[in-house]
């Protein structure tokens, strides 16, 4: 005989939405304030002021580093990229996820896979490797002299100059850490079982492949592609809300105001801005932002869908001369360093994470 089951648990939360699943001393994210925060530091006080490696550093430890250890930890990112090219696998993956999460295979603990900065350097020089083997190029070996984002950029496209670099090592910055994201909340479940780093960052890899983390930027570009001139933004903006379709880049789960990294990465264009063959993009995405903007207000008055970071990560990555196709990758050298300091934080609490399902299947009553 089937029976219904006789559930004791508590109230569902799909998604987990508004679950509290512990203490964090990362990062703080204000949604109704538009704010983000750092180790306490306010991301516009971080992005384009303190370099990667900085950052990273101040995760890790809670301090912004001397400039002799800011000095120490570039070494070390440079060396941890040079260790990783050594050991390169060959990364002829369609997709820049299963390539990485391929590379990342060969770090164990015992060729420094248990620390940070290897698995930081590794990532750095996988996804450079696939970047440049998608276009048939031979992999570039990393220059450790140079900071990380510039070495990046350099092995992943070929060339390297001190603008593009900045905006892309602001972009890092940006993205490095974010709350309990998908990915984290992956990586704190992993770690919290007493898995090895490595094992947290591959499945933390995993998660960020999904399209509903982080997927916005690519399709971005689509929009602009699209629309092509100022004078098509306001008709194009309608047609797509008329035929049910989002904008892309515009609004946000948690942001109830405009996303403070967005506003990080425009400033950033700005300096990009001074491009030739640069501007006339950027002067296009300003105006689909103002358009869709206004559009949205005059059809949502009580909602603020604002540009989201996905809108002008878009705009910063292309600038910078990375592929499409490379987006979630690069995406992925910056936010290890956040994984890296979720991990280290998780296994300071000793808890496993082990949440509970309600039963909605069938029973079958025994025999007797
Ligand atoms: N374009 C058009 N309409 C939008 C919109 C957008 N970008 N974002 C929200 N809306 C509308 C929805 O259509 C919905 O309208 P309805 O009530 O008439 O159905 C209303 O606003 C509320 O949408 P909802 O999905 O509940 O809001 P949310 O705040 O939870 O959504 C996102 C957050 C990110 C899912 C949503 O804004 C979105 O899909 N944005 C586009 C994709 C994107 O940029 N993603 C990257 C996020 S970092």
């Amino acid at each position: 005989m089937e029976i219904k089951c006789q559930s004791e648990v508590g109230p569902i939360h799909p998604g987990l939405e508004g679950v509290i699943v512990g203490d964090t001393e990362l990062t703080s994210v204000d949604g109704t304030r538009g704010e983000l925060l750092l180790r306490g530091y306010p991301i516009a006080q971080l992005a384009g002021h303190h370099r990667f490696a900085a950052v990273a550093h101040l995760l890790w430890t809670n301090t912004l580093p001397t400039a002799s250890q800011h000095e120490v930890l570039e070494r070390r990112l440079g060396e941890a990229r040079a260790q990783m090219f050594a050991d390169l696998p060959p990364l002829e993956h369609a997709d820049g996820m299963d390539a990485l999460r391929a590379g990342l295979c060969r770090l164990t603990a015992v060729n420094g896979g248990g620390d940070p900065v290897a698995v930081c350097g590794a990532v750095a020089t996988i996804v450079a490797a696939w970047v440049r083997g998608r276009s048939g190029a031979r992999p570039l070996a990393p220059n450790p002299a140079l900071d990380h984002a510039s070495d990046f950029l350099r092995m992943a496209t070929g060339h390297v100059d001190h603008d593009r670099a900045a905006a892309l090592d602001a972009y890092l910055v940006t993205v490095i850490d974010h709350g309990m994201n998908a990915s984290t909340f992956t990586a704190r479940v992993v770690a919290s079982t007493g898995a090895d780093l490595v094992s947290a960052v591959v499945a933390a890899v995993g998660a960020l492949k999904g399209p509903l983390h982080g997927g916005a930027p690519g399709p971005v570009l689509d929009m602009l592609d699209a629309i092509k001139t100022r004078q098509r933004v306001r008709p194009w903006i309608e047609q797509e809300l008329a035929a049910g379709r989002r904008i892309m880049g515009m609004g946000h789960r948690v942001y109830r105001v405009r996303d403070p990294r967005a506003a990080v990465l425009e400033q950033q264009l700005a300096r990009l801005a001074q491009f030739e063959q640069l501007r006339g993009r950027i002067d296009l995405a300003r105006a689909v932002e103002q358009q869709a903007q206004a559009i949205l207000q005059e059809r949502y008055p009580n909602r603020s869908i604002r540009a989201n970071v996905e809108f002008y990560t878009a705009l910063v990555l292309e600038a910078a001369g990375l592929p499409r196709a490379a987006f979630s990758p690069t995406f992925a050298v910056g936010r290890v360093a956040g994984w890296c300091a979720h991990v280290d934080e998780q296994r300071r609490t000793g808890r496993l994470i082990r949440p509970r399902a309600r039963y909605t299947g069938r029973v079958f009553a025994s025999a007797s």
